[in-house]
């Protein structure tokens, strides 16, 4: 084991890095060459893991690795995402009467009414001849997906946006948490609203929901909310910022958007690709006990960065990481977690990923970035994206 005091230590602001799109991964490429693992002195300090075999390794190892806190700057939340924030044996208990919520054959039902959105959003502005795709496209689809699966007003999608956009990124700490305490209030006011007049269990999620069981018993009402925050959060700015990523890969290499016009079978390999060059989200855990791992001397609830962003680009495990290669197989990439905590959403971002990105190029084939513009990413956040294209 490593003495502490000869541990690597590194500065460095790795959800907000500022710089050209890229930047965070380039930051984390030459981190990982440097170290398998280093104390990041941001906030109280956190360990990072760099290496796809540690990262998957720590995942799989929830006995010491504890999803009590999975924010690597927030040690002891207030908040309780669930199942999020649950260990195993309990964890699989709050997991499973959603799965089937999420399961393949349950995202088949939804498929009409994306890619309905996505027609209706594009309605919106293609004759403009151009759009900020973050605000006009990204923030929508999934604002309009979840609350067509929740069976909630589609008037109310602009409120859930505004909710996502004051926590995304912790930008004012503030404002996150008292959008945190909206969404809630919205959610007691809706369960309030099905028990009293409830739909039909098979095919409202919030109905069913006020019966399932956990452990042998109806969920609280704190734990049907903390499930609903889970999935409104997880499924909202994730979305957003993996098809952000890949329209503004689109519309900076044409030749990959050509190919994806001329080819659209390819779209499928396409969104694994940049889920994997260009991963949304990394996670992290917080130590159950003491432990030397591969050298690094862990302590009892230190936290520790699984580094997704840097695992998916680890040369060790991938051929010419950073380079994006369409039809790249294979590509066991980990972009959706690789624990029992993997992504319950990851059909349904697959499936919303690719009607938006099949939709996008039938109806808008050749675009790129407004003149001009110069965009910028903050760690893994494009806040805007101006997009030009000389309409129909
Ligand atoms: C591209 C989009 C998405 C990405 C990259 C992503 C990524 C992830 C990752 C990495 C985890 C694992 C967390 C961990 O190990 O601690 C996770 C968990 C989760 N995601 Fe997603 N997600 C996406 C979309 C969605 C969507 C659309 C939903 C909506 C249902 C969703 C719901 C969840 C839930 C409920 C969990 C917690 C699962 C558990 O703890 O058992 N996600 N996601």
């Amino acid at each position: 084991m490593t003495d502490i005091s000869e541990c690597p230590v590194e500065q460095v602001d790795l959800s907000r890095l500022p710089g050209p799109p890229g930047t965070l991964f380039e930051a984390l490429d030459d981190l990982r060459a440097r170290h398998r693992w280093f104390r990041n002195e941001i906030a109280q300090g956190y360990w990072v893991l760099t290496r796809f075999d540690d990262i998957r390794e720590a995942f799989q190892t929830p006995e010491v690795f504890s999803n009590r806190s999975i924010v690597p700057v927030d040690p002891n939340p207030e908040y309780r995402f669930m199942p999020s924030l649950t260990d195993p044996p309990i964890h699989m208990k709050y997991r499973a009467p959603l799965a089937r919520w999420f399961s393949p054959q349950s995202i088949e039902k939804y498929k009409q009414s994306m890619t309905e959105s996505c027609e209706a959003i594009i309605d919106g502005f293609i004759d403009d001849g151009g759009a900020e795709f973050c605000s006009a496209f990204a923030d929508q689809l999934p604002a309009r997906t979840l609350t067509h699966i929740l069976h909630l007003p589609l008037a109310d999608a602009p409120f859930f946006i505004s909710c996502a956009n004051r926590i995304r990124g912790h930008v004012n700490a503030d404002d996150a948490v008292a959008a945190m305490r909206d969404i809630k209030a919205y959610f007691v006011d809706v369960l309030a609203g099905r028990r009293a007049g409830g739909l039909d269990p098979d095919t409202d999620f919030l109905t069913y929901m006020l019966g399932a069981q956990v452990d042998g018993r109806p969920f609280n009402d704190d734990e049907l909310l903390d499930t609903l925050m889970t999935l409104a959060f997880g499924s909202l700015d994730t979305t957003k910022t993996a098809m952000t990523w890949s329209t503004w890969h689109l519309a900076t290499h044409p030749a990959d958007r050509e190919w994806v016009v001329s080819e659209p079978a390819i779209i499928p390999s396409a969104i694994e690709e940049f889920l994997r060059a260009y991963p949304v989200v990394s996670m992290a855990r917080k130590l159950n006990h003491d432990v030397d791992f591969h050298g690094c001397p862990m302590k009892k609830d230190d936290m520790v960065l699984l580094t997704i962003q840097a695992a998916t680009r680890d040369p060790e495990v991938f051929d010419d990481p950073a380079t994006i290669h369409l039809d790249r197989s294979p590509n066991r990439h980990i972009a959706f977690g690789a624990s029992e905590h993997r992504c319950l959403g990851s059909h349904l971002a697959r499936a919303e990923l690719k009607i938006a990105m099949e939709k996008w190029h039938q109806r808008i084939p050749v675009y790129r970035l407004a003149d001009g513009v110069e965009i910028e990413a903050h760690g893994s956040h494009i806040a805007e994206l101006p997009l030009t294209w000389s309409g129909r």
